[in-house]
């Protein structure tokens, strides 16, 4: 939250101590979190390839999409400072990774037919994903394109309403009940009694109903502070709200009710404005996911509210950012449209489209090859769009398929690749499964302000495989 609230983020921030005496460079304190996770992860990845290297890795580092970019570089050197190598480091916006996964998922009803069925979001449609995290409320509205990746079509935007402001507002009930100044002197005085009670807290904000009372441990260090200056235990204010019983705390569900009732109205609230602009027309669903969309009172809040959308929520809405991550991993997504500067183009040998591709990593003779036009020069790009589309036969135990870019600047596209200005600017390389047959890959190529994109989809299992080519000059 650090790097959210700072408006003038410098990589000299530091961050403050349970104490709030002491401090450390928050870069440290960060990079140090990476790095447990990382070498955790390292270990039991480890324990199942024997010969894994920390080079054979590449990590995603997801951030939540309403930082700065300054936060998102300060991301970066922390896991750079953690021993990450740069190389081996993609930054992710969670709710791209939690959208691209979403989309995967068996999770929309198909109004279509006599027989509805669940089934992933088809190409052309659109959905909110509020991703509600412990810090931020992340919402971002996307768009399902065609090579299956995802458009946003509303940039993300979210606020600092997520599950852990429940905890903070559970603290302050606390010290409204007991009294501020005992709260206090407890936590500096009894720390593992604190850090129990934190624990505590958190179960019981997870385990609420809105109907039944919310009952709490206190620690016995806290309630001898608690009647050194109050022998009844419950401020006046709160008789009637809330009870001692033993060592329990009960509170009463109109109180904690409204603890959440706030937060849960500024999120559908804020759902309810993003929607209301027209840039989210025709969206159908909202996808919840984050931590807190396992949280009932909210989702059926946000149900309620929006019952003319289809909400989802996944069964384990808390590691679809997670698994989103995996994806993207795999499958970088780009993000802004441009106006093509040059004729971008593919050999093809006489025509022939098997020849776009060669089974191994050399280049073939190029001499009689044409050029195919992919993007015309001066035509405008959009983010994500399939520019071609074409079948292509694959060899059984074929390993990749390779597939060569050429641009050209002349004001007409060359007919052959030979011709002078026709340049080749990079390479595509798929790297293909060694399949047992001969198949057909459907290839799906799209372009971004930086790279070239190929998604082959092989035609009897349906699986995909994506190719990337950064411009070599
Ligand atoms: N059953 C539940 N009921 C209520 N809240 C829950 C439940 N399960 C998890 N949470 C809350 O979800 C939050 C954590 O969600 P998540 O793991 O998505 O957060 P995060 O990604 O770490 O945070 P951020 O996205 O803000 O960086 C915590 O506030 C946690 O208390
Ligand atoms: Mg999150």
């Amino acid at each position: 939250m650090q790097l959210y609230k700072n408006r003038d983020l410098k990589k000299s921030l530091t961050i403050k101590d349970i104490s709030g005496k002491k401090e450390m460079k928050a870069v440290d304190v960060f990079a140090a979190c990476i790095e447990h996770l990382k070498n955790a992860t390292f270990t039991r990845a480890k324990q199942q390839i024997s010969n894994l290297e920390e080079e054979d890795i590449h990590w995603v580092l997801t951030v939540p999409a309403i930082w700065s970019e300054a936060a998102r570089q300060f991301m970066i050197d922390a896991a750079e400072k953690s021993g990450i190598n740069e190389d081996n480091l993609t930054l992710a916006l969670e709710p791209e990774a939690a959208a691209l996964c979403c989309k995967s998922l068996e999770i929309q009803k198909s109004d279509k037919g006599q027989n509805p069925k669940l089934g992933s979001f088809s190409s052309g449609s659109r959905f909110l994903v509020v991703d509600l995290g412990g810090g931020t409320v992340d919402i971002t509205a996307n768009e399902v394109m065609a090579t299956g990746q995802i458009k946003e079509i509303h940039s993300a935007s979210g606020g600092p309403w997520g599950g852990n402001m429940i905890n903070s507002k559970m603290w302050s009930l606390l010290r409204e009940i007991f009294g501020a100044e005992v709260v206090s002197t407890f936590t500096l005085k009894n720390r593992e009694d604190y850090l129990d009670l934190v624990r505590e807290i958190e179960r019981q904000k997870r385990s609420f109903k809105s109907d039944s009372k919310c009952t709490i441990r206190i620690p016995g260090s806290l309630i001898v502070e608690v009647k050194k200056s109050n022998p009844d235990m419950i401020a006046d204010k709160y008789k009637g709200k809330a009870e001692m019983r033993i060592n329990k705390l009960q509170i009463f569900p109109e109180v904690l009710k409204l603890i959440f009732k706030e937060g849960i109205d500024k999120i559908i609230g804020y759902v309810q404005n993003l929607l209301n602009e027209p840039e989210t027309s025709r969206v159908k669903s909202i996808l919840l996911v984050g931590g807190y969309a396992s949280c009932g009172l909210l989702v059926h809040a946000i149900q309620e509210h929006f019952n003319h959308l289809t909400v989802i929520c996944p069964l384990q809405p808390d590691v679809i950012v997670l698994k989103g991550a995996v994806i993207m991993g795999h499958m970088e997504t780009p993000i802004v449209g441009r106006m093509a500067k040059y004729h971008y183009g593919i050999a093809l040998a006489g025509g022939e489209q098997k020849s776009n591709f060669d089974g191994s990593h050399t280049s073939f003779t190029t001499s009689k090859q044409e050029f195919y036009t992919i993007i015309p020069k001066g035509s405008p790009i959009q983010v994500n769009e399939v520019v071609t589309e074409y079948d292509f036969p694959i060899e059984n135990n074929q390993e990749a398929a390779n597939i060569q870019i050429y641009a050209s600047e002349d004001k007409e596209p060359p007919k052959l690749i030979s011709e002078v200005n026709c340049r080749k600017i990079g390479l595509i390389h798929i790297k293909l499964p060694r399949f047992r047959r001969t198949t057909k890959l459907r290839i799906m190529i799209s372009n971004d302000e930086t790279e070239f994109k190929v998604v082959a989809r092989e035609e009897y299992t349906g699986r995909c495989f994506v190719g990337i080519c950064r411009f070599l000059d």
